[in-house]
């Protein structure tokens, strides 16, 4: 069994993948860590994320397999991670281990749960359920920013919702791989409890 969840930042599709990973199951990977890694070493290596040369360097570098540091979670990381998931290179370059997640899970797991931005349409394209996660641009920021100073990281409102804003238009407009719906049922978060959005996906599996 393969779930795709897609959406744009801080929707809840995260908190989706492990219930419903719980629930089946799955392994679960939450894709947007592996950019969030390479938009890290970058950071730390003091280097330009917008050249290709960089980018490229730190997908050879970066081991994906040990990706949980909780520094990945700052919104200067997610900008960097951004900007590299534009490159097709860089994409290309995750591709295989996110197929390979999805179509050999560890053992005694019945199946994969990934979530991201392109695992429906690209990188899952053949998922057994796809959902497509969002929220209000508000919501979502707030539920960022409290994530944030519950983890002891800066950031104020207005910055976690201008630089929201800012990654929602570079991930829906860039050229490879967009966020988009594709074959997938629209949640929208805004004003459900994860409770509600669990439930809500398991009646689509279930009368599929
Ligand atoms: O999901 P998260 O907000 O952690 O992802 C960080 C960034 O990584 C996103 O803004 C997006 O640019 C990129 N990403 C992507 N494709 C994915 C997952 C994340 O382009 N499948």
């Amino acid at each position: 069994m393969i779930i795709a969840i897609d959406g744009p930042a801080a929707s809840g599709k995260g908190t989706l993948a492990k219930k419903l990973a719980t629930h089946f199951n799955l392994a679960c990977l939450d894709t947007g860590r592996l950019y969030r890694a390479l938009g890290s070493t970058i950071l730390k290596d003091r280097k330009d994320p917008k050249d290709l040369k960089v980018a490229v360097n730190a997908v050879k570098k970066v081991d994906l397999k040990s990706i949980q540091d909780i520094e990945l979670y700052t919104e200067k990381v997610a900008e960097y991670a951004s900007i590299v998931a534009s490159f097709p290179e860089v994409r290309k370059e995750l591709l295989g281990f996110q197929r390979e997640f999805a179509n050999y899970p560890p053992k005694g797991k019945l199946g994969a749960v990934l979530d991201g931005r392109d695992i429906g349409s690209v990188v899952c394209p053949g998922a057994d359920y796809k959902f497509f996660v969002t929220a209000s641009q508000e919501v979502r920021a707030l539920r960022r920013y409290k994530q944030l100073q519950e983890n002891g990281l800066k950031g104020t409102y207005a910055s976690v919702l201008a630089d929201i804003e800012q990654r929602d238009e570079r991930d829906r407009t860039r050229k490879v791989s967009p966020l988009k719906v594709v074959d997938a049922l629209v949640v929208d978060t805004s004003d459900k409890t994860p409770n509600e959005v669990f439930t809500d996906a398991l009646s689509y599996i279930n009368t599929k």
